[in-house]
């Protein structure tokens, strides 16, 4: 299945496009979830509103959909400062960055989204400018070539990426902040689902709520996706209320099942247990064999597989747990212990 026509990825769809400007909450208070970073950014934020100084630059990372536009947004309005928003493949070439760095005002905040992809010339022009709020840009060619500093307004840069590991160290360490956003709890986003049906007027019971929110992978957009999903089926088939047994039928008809899985995510733990005996299996090998992309596997499917503790990263590759067995309804081949490395454990 391709990815394009896969409902529950966590990638933005064109169908979200709609609804994601009306759900975006506005501001922290609003943003449900993530009590941690929230809780230091609340003081980070107050820190620098007390100073009347710029904020740290602050990274965000984590797996797709779950709140990082949406965070670095609500920085800029928290404290009172204009959003520039571009990212890291839409900068071609080190002058389209010092066009925008010399277009900033004082206290702005710079969005740059997907920051691992900037390239690495692009990528040292940002290191000046996040350190000295400069840009050193070099004037002629040859031996009569020097170089100008021009200043910069101080602003904030966030940073968004779901891949933090392929951000090069001298960048990572330019930031003074930096937050990994988890995924949520089913409770978390039975609260963002309710929140969503009152702006879209929907009516809804809590436990139809509750069943969207469970089978929505710990993703925000997800579960806006599926609350609009079963908005709809309700809608033709019954009277449009939003109850348990309509979330369970149309969820159901949607091929999710109860805890979020879909076609896809069954298709990795299937071939996992049929070609592999159910791991170690590295990651390229298992794209291959499932015909998926390792880095949609590594990105998307995968954390939330972490996350139920269904599937291990051990130094020798992937491995199931007992866990997944079960869901799957499968016996356990006892060969290995998971939580050993999945190396063979020896009494001697
Ligand atoms: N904490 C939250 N509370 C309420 N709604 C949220 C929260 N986080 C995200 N959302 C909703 O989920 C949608 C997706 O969030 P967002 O676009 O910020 O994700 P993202 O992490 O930037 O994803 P990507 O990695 O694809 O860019 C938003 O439109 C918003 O409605
Ligand atoms: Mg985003």
């Amino acid at each position: 299945m391709s990815e394009l026509d896969r409902l529950m990825t966590s990638d933005a769809r064109r169908e979200d496009s709609d609804i994601e400007t009306s759900l975006r909450p506005h501001t922290l208070a609003d943003y449900i979830g993530q009590e941690q970073t929230k809780k230091n950014l609340k003081i980070a934020i107050e820190a620098a509103l007390t100073r009347h100084d710029a904020l740290d630059h602050i990274l965000l990372y984590g797996p797709p959909g779950l709140g990082k536009t949406t965070l670095a947004c609500i920085i800029a309005s928290e404290m009172g400062q204009n959003i520039r928003i571009t990212s890291g493949p839409a900068i071609d070439r080190p002058g389209d960055l010092a066009s925008i760095l010399t277009n900033l005002s004082q206290g702005d905040v710079l969005f740059i989204d997907e920051i691992h992809r900037l390239s690495r010339a692009v990528e040292e022009v940002l290191y000046s400018a996040m350190e000295d709020y400069a840009l050193d840009i070099m004037i002629g060619k040859g031996p009569t070539a020097r170089s100008i500093r021009l200043d910069l307004p101080r602003f904030t840069l966030v940073g968004a990426t779901t891949r933090a590991g392929m951000l090069s160290a001298p960048l990572r360490d330019r930031f003074g902040i930096s937050y990994r956003l988890e995924m949520y709890t089913p409770e978390e986003l039975a609260k963002i689902t309710a929140r969503s049906a009152r702006i879209l007027k929907v009516e809804a019971e809590p436990a139809g709520l509750s069943e969207i929110a469970s089978r929505s992978r710990g993703t925000p957009r997800i579960a806006n996706r599926m609350l609009k999903r079963v908005r709809d089926y309700a809608q033709v088939r019954y009277d449009g209320r939003i109850t348990l047994a309509v979330a369970k039928e149309a969820l159901d008809l949607l091929d999710v099942d109860p805890l979020g899985l879909d076609r896809v995510d069954r298709n990795v733990i299937t071939t996992m247990m049929d070609k592999f005996g159910g791991g170690p299996v590295g990651l390229d090998t298992l794209a291959a064999a499932t015909g998926e992309d390792a880095g949609t596997i590594g990105d998307v499917y995968e954390p939330y597989l972490l996350q139920l503790g269904f599937l291990m990263r051990t130094p020798r590759g992937r491995v199931l747990t007992p866990s997944a067995y079960e869901h799957m309804g499968r016996i356990y081949p006892s060969k290995t212990d998971p939580a050993d490395g999945a190396e063979q454990t020896s009494l001697f």
